[in-house]
């Protein structure tokens, strides 16, 4: 792999991502990772993130010198360029002034690193102190107002640097110089593809799973879908899916799971219509916590009851052992959790915790290795539909957490039908790519006064709550044009009974949550 030592900035991702989309897979390891670790790791070729304001902090992360005497081409980036240039002798002014954001530089002519850009070009900048004498051996490749040393290169070693953020798209030419140093810089060919990925997995799969039975629960969402299709790839009948179906789901998507999905991928499916208990397990509560502990609390137990069925089934039929339980945990789960290997890294209760000691299954995690937009290319290659691998996030405690107020089932109801008239129309709108999610929420606590034909009415609110992330940590609301509103609002009142007003959230995170519980 290509290593990505991440000084503890928030690119790491970011770089990782961009060496994969020029077909070059990466890993992340963290900068406190001993050099031999890392060269056991046999890299291709290693980049060194941005990290910290100044090399000269205290407790700055340093780099050991040997990482540049194992041969492998490096990539220093902001504080990995700053870092590099220390270890091999340059000099790095402490200077105090800043350059931040859109930044000019003017690029040499001839180079490996900056080939095919242009003179003047735009790039990301971030930093403090700044370059001043490149190590012996190296080229000077670029300059800027505040950076005398930009970026420099050494060919003959395969050390390259710049001082600004080639994996923030705003810089113009950011992916140009990635692949710039990958492909000629590294000589990697750049033979990594959602196929590839594939063939591995399945492969993979298959030796670890053998001939033994393997289990999976089906959310309706990406992750779980695209695992699962893995998984029956690889083993076919071998797996049996359950889907819990909590009553909580939006209109149309439990009957994706039971139909199209079964349908694209062949697999096993086990579907447990559990919403009566949980409308009666939620009943008079309108607490959102409390709601979220009961609907983890009577997803795990359903749960085990349907994984104790399969089990036995499996036994009754050909005596084969369930040994198995897929996991759809990403990348982002497994660098955020220390990387470690093996344990599965439980972030919410929908995805199954906890269970009982005569249920132990040893876990398959296809998706460890791949970020979120990997995913859903594999999805895409395995022929899933686009509702499917597309799909935007939607919480696991479903619409439950959208009524604010107590959940009946007249209540999702209503909050279904127009929440589907939403997302229609959104959709119609060809809105689905730039809103990351849109919560219908339905308050059905607050009455208002209205009118409609000749009578008084006296009907809920529903919440528009459109917004714009990148990661859902903070996000913004998105300026939907005044004549879609108007229009889903026409829509919500006119056809869904009991609601008489349409509201828009116009709040960002922070400092409101995405979600109104
Ligand atoms: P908030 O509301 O915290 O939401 O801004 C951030 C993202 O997380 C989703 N979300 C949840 N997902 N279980 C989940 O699986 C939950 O309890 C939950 N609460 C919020 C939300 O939809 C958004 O994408």
């Amino acid at each position: 792999p290509v290593l990505v030592v991440d000084f503890g900035a928030q690119y790491a991702q970011l770089i990782a991502r961009r060496v994969r989309e020029a077909s070059v897979y990466s890993e992340i390891v963290p900068s406190s990772m001993p050099v031999e670790d890392m060269l056991a790791k046999q890299p291709a070729a290693i980049v060194l993130s941005g990290g910290p304001s100044s090399v000269y902090e205290e407790g700055a992360p340093q780099i050991d010198p040997a990482l540049f005497e194992a041969g492998v081409p490096v990539l220093g980036i902001c504080y990995g360029f700053q870092a590099m240039a220390l270890a091999l002798g340059g000099e790095v002014a402490h200077t105090g002034l800043r350059e931040y954001g859109g930044t000019k530089v003017t690029a040499a002519d001839e180079s490996t690193l900056l080939h095919g850009t242009p003179a003047d070009q735009s790039v990301w900048m971030s930093h403090g102190d700044a370059v001043h004498k490149a190590p012996p051996g190296f080229t000077v490749l670029a300059e800027s107002a505040g950076a005398p040393v930009a970026a420099f290169e050494n060919t003959e070693k395969s050390f390259y640097g710049v001082q600004w953020h080639p994996e923030v798209k705003h810089s113009t030419f950011g992916q140009k110089v990635l692949t710039n140093f990958l492909h000629n810089g590294a000589k990697l060919p750049g033979d990594w593809t959602t196929g590839n990925v594939i063939d591995e997995q399945v492969a993979r799969i298959k030796a670890q799973i053998g001939d033994a039975k393997v289990i999976c629960a089906l959310s309706g969402g990406v992750d779980s879908a695209v695992a699962a299709a893995l998984v029956q790839r690889a083993v076919g009948d071998q797996l049996t899916c359950v889907f819990v179906d909590h009553g909580l789901l939006r209109q149309g998507e439990a009957e994706q799971v039971e139909q199209e999905y079964v349908a694209t991928t062949g697999v096993k499916l086990k579907v447990v219509d559990a919403s009566t208990r949980f409308l009666t397990a939620l009943a008079g509560v309108s607490d959102p916590e409390t709601k979220r502990k009961i609907i983890g609390r009577e997803f795990i137990r359903v749960f085990e009851d349907a994984a104790r069925e399969v089990v036995e089934e499996a036994h009754e039929s050909d005596g084969g052992d369930v040994k198995f339980l897929v996991q759809g945990t990403l990348y982002p789960d497994v660098v955020e959790s220390g990387g470690g290997t093996g344990t599965a890294n439980i972030k919410s209760h929908h995805n199954v915790g906890g269970l009982p000691d005569d249920l132990q299954f040893e876990l398959v995690e296809p998706l460890r290795t791949l970020f979120k937009d990997e995913v859903r290319a594999v999805g895409s290659q395995l022929g899933l539909p686009d509702e499917i691998v597309q799909r935007q996030p939607f919480p696991g405690p479903g619409l439950a957490i959208r009524i604010v107020g107590e959940v009946t089932k007249d209540r999702l109801e209503t909050l279904r039908q127009a929440d589907a008239i939403v997302r229609a129309e959104l959709s119609a709108a060809g809105l689905d790519r730039e809103i990351w999610q849109c919560p219908v929420v339905l308050l059905a606590d607050v009455r208002s006064v209205g009118v409609q034909g000749d009578g008084r009415t006296y009907g809920h609110p529903i919440v528009l709550r459109p917004v714009s992330s990148e990661d859902a940590m903070t996000a913004d609301w998105t300026r939907v044009p005044y004549e879609l509103l108007a229009k889903i609002s026409t829509r919500i009142t006119n056809e869904v009974a009991e609601v008489n007003r349409v509201v828009l959230d116009v709040t960002s995170k922070p400092p409101g949550t995405i979600e109104w519980e």
